[in-house]
């Protein structure tokens, strides 16, 4: 009998690179290869990287330097560098990082097996061929590391907005969606396995769009519906959506249906126009504003999260005043707030000084999140006294004792366990709260 093979995959970044790593391990499923959630016992390590700001590569490099010593006790094993990174430097990271076996970017899975037997030669191996097509349809996610009740579906890859700060069209090339039925077909099974929520995923989901003979054209707004049609006890998210593209039928169909969550995450990156302009975002100030109106008009109580990219390149003390005071308008529930790193290549460091100095992005950054921490701190205080109905994912992180799930609106909801299981939904009573986390009893 042959020994089964094992596969330890680490992710960094995205959720579209977690949904990539469930690809890979399919395609490696298929070699005989099984996951483990120990990197002692694995044969094959697989990094799977992104290269959005410059610590996030850092960190990768760091990790890189810890797997070097593990190689050094068990030669016998092989290491990949998978994702946004490895397209990024290609070649250059089997010259920099000589503990790497393979380099494969996010359009080349499918070449794995054919990759690692070369580096089973003792060959290093790269691929780094980026696709218009791919979108890995038909292959079946290994969720290796689910809790069983919420998972993602990657419904389009690749990004061609262009914002001038950032590597994702370099890195990860082209938009292109998937096949609608594909996506339906994975969604239908999900639930049938026992999953009652999928977050549906792709990096401007509002421009989704599929035509084909039988089904017509499909936009995002009704691939939403459909996929809210396949049960009404299967919840749907999606993320990300891009404030020029966020039409108000797509508003419509989430306020029409009860399992389509009300929470959207939409990015604003600055408050200031000028900014958006530099930054090549497609919309002012104003045109934000007047989407988060739509939202607060069409989906009364929908809770609304964001991005805030600090120190961009030319931005002023007024600017950053303007981020501020758009946030304060908002009154986000939730912000990723980021301080700009440039990126090689990108629009912005080929045209834009990274000219506001490292304190001052750092201080900017400081009252972004403090304002922010405010904002968060105070929408959980509204919630007390709500009461909520929670899809129960688990046990929460801290006590065996008490149950996790989350609120239509994406917030954390913890409570004392009851005799319900996870995957089941169960109205929460909130009693307490933190900028990050309801604290309630089942009602
Ligand atoms: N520097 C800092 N933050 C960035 N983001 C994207 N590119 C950069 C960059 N070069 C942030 C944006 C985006 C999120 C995924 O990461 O806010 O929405
Ligand atoms: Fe990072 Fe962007 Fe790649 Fe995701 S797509 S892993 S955020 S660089």
């Amino acid at each position: 009998m042959t020994k089964i093979k094992k596969i330890f995959i680490e992710t960094y970044g995205c959720q579209m690179n977690f949904s990539d790593s469930e690809i890979v391990a399919s395609v490696m499923a298929g070699e005989g290869y099984e996951s483990t959630p120990d990197i002692n016992e694995a044969d094959l390590i697989l990094v799977n990287t992104c290269s959005i700001r410059e610590n996030a590569e850092q960190r990768v490099r760091r990790r890189l330097q810890n797997l070097r010593s593990l190689k050094r006790k068990r030669p016998g094993i092989r290491i990949g560098l998978l994702g946004c990174m490895a397209e990024r430097l290609k070649e250059k990271l089997l010259e920099e990082e000589d503990t790497l076996d393979v380099i494969v970017g996010p359009d080349a899975y499918r070449d794995l097996p054919r990759l690692l037997k070369q580096a089973e030669t003792g060959q290093k191996a790269i691929n780094t061929i980026l696709s218009s097509e791919e979108t890995y349809e038909d292959i079946i996610p290994v969720r290796y590391d689910s809790n069983g009740v919420s998972g993602y579906i990657s419904i389009m890859r690749g990004c061609g907005n262009f914002c001038s700060y950032c590597v994702v069209p370099f890195v990860r090339g082209r938009e292109r969606s998937r096949d609608v039925n594909s996506i339906l077909k994975e969604a239908t099974d999900m639930y049938e396995q026992g999953y009652r929520e999928v977050t549906l995923l792709g990096q401007n989901v509002n421009s989704f769009r599929w035509n084909d003979e039988v089904s017509g054209t499909i936009n995002f707004a009704e691939l939403l519906e459909k996929v809210a049609r396949i049960d009404s006890k299967l919840r749907v998210r999606f993320a990300t959506s891009h404030p020029k593209d966020l039409s108000d039928e797509l508003l419509h169909v989430i306020a029409s249906y009860r399992n389509i969550c009300k929470s959207i995450h939409l990015p604003v990156q600055s408050g200031s126009t000028a900014i958006l302009g530099k930054m090549n975002r497609g919309y002012s100030r104003e045109t934000y504003m007047n989407r988060i109106e739509a939202i607060r008009r069409i989906i009364p109580g929908c809770a609304i999260s964001t991005d805030i990219i600090t120190g961009f390149c030319d931005e002023t003390e007024e600017d950053h005043l303007q981020t501020l005071s758009l946030m304060n308008w908002a009154e986000f529930d939730f912000a990723f707030m980021f301080k700009y790193s440039e990126r090689p290549d990108t629009l912005a460091a080929d045209h834009y000084k990274d000219n506001v100095p490292e304190q001052i992005k750092e201080r900017r950054l400081n009252e972004i999140i403090a304002l922010q921490h405010r904002l968060s701190e105070k929408s959980n205080k509204k919630d007390i006294n709500s009461v909520f109905e929670v899809l129960i994912e688990g046990y929460s992180k801290r006590s065996k004792e008490h149950f996790a799930g989350r609120n239509t609106g994406n917030k954390m909801v913890i409570f004392p366990m009851t005799n319900n299981k996870p995957g089941e939904y169960i109205h929460v009573k909130i009693c307490s709260s933190t900028s990050a986390t309801l604290i309630g009893e089942a009602f």
